[in-house]
């Protein structure tokens, strides 16, 4: 494998399944607790013969807290729970300490993709990540959060958002460089 990629929160699997069958060289690990979106997964795999993929079946946070330092070159989080009231952002995956531990599991140059329709959930998005200095927003005109992006593999939740007109955002963000501890 030429690299470990991680998908957040994979719901039914349609894009996890995608990408690891267009990339055969590169390791995929799916979080998702959903023990429906693991079954479709599982048969996609099967019928599929996808070898390269493994499932945790739980909460990321809990496998991000024991992934070694800079061993993940991507990290996709698509239509994460959005939480939308005040008194329930603190659910939102991507927080503080979350971004801190994937900078910590991310490489230098590594890439993370975040799309949501919640616009709160994007200002939010945007905000937090601009205070971590380990990531960088890589847009650099409005089509680039507007459009998916070129090896964009449409979700479910993305379909069902698409089908009632709501509008759906795509940020990707690149971890900065490390210092001497990063083994790339
Ligand atoms: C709104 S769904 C989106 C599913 C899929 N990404 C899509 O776009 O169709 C959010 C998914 O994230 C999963 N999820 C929520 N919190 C999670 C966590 N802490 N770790 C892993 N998965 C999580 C949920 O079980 C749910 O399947």
């Amino acid at each position: 494998m030429t690299d470990i990629w991680l998908e957040v929160g994979f719901g039914g699997g349609e894009h996890l399944a995608a990408q690891a069958r267009r990339h055969p060289e590169i390791g995929f690990i799916g979080c998702e607790p959903f023990v429906n979106g693991v079954a479709r997964l599982l048969a996609m795999v099967e019928r599929d013969r996808i070898t390269n993929l493994r499932v945790f079946d739980d909460d990321a946070r809990i496998l991000l807290n024991r992934l070694t330092d800079a061993s993940i070159g991507r990290v996709f989080i698509l239509f994460s729970d959005p939480w939308p009231k005040k008194r329930h952002h603190k659910r939102r995956f991507l927080r503080e300490e979350t971004l801190r531990s994937l900078a910590r599991v991310m490489r230098g140059g590594g890439a993370l993709r975040f799309a949501t329709d919640d616009m709160g959930y994007v200002s939010w998005t945007l905000e937090h990540v601009r205070r971590n200095p380990d990531f960088a927003w890589t847009a650099t005109c409005p089509d680039d959060w507007r459009r998916p992006p070129p090896d964009w593999v449409e979700t479910r939740y993305e379909a069902k958002a698409r089908a009632t007109e709501r509008t759906c955002i795509y940020l990707d963000f690149q971890r900065s460089g490390r210092g001497r501890e990063d083994p790339t």
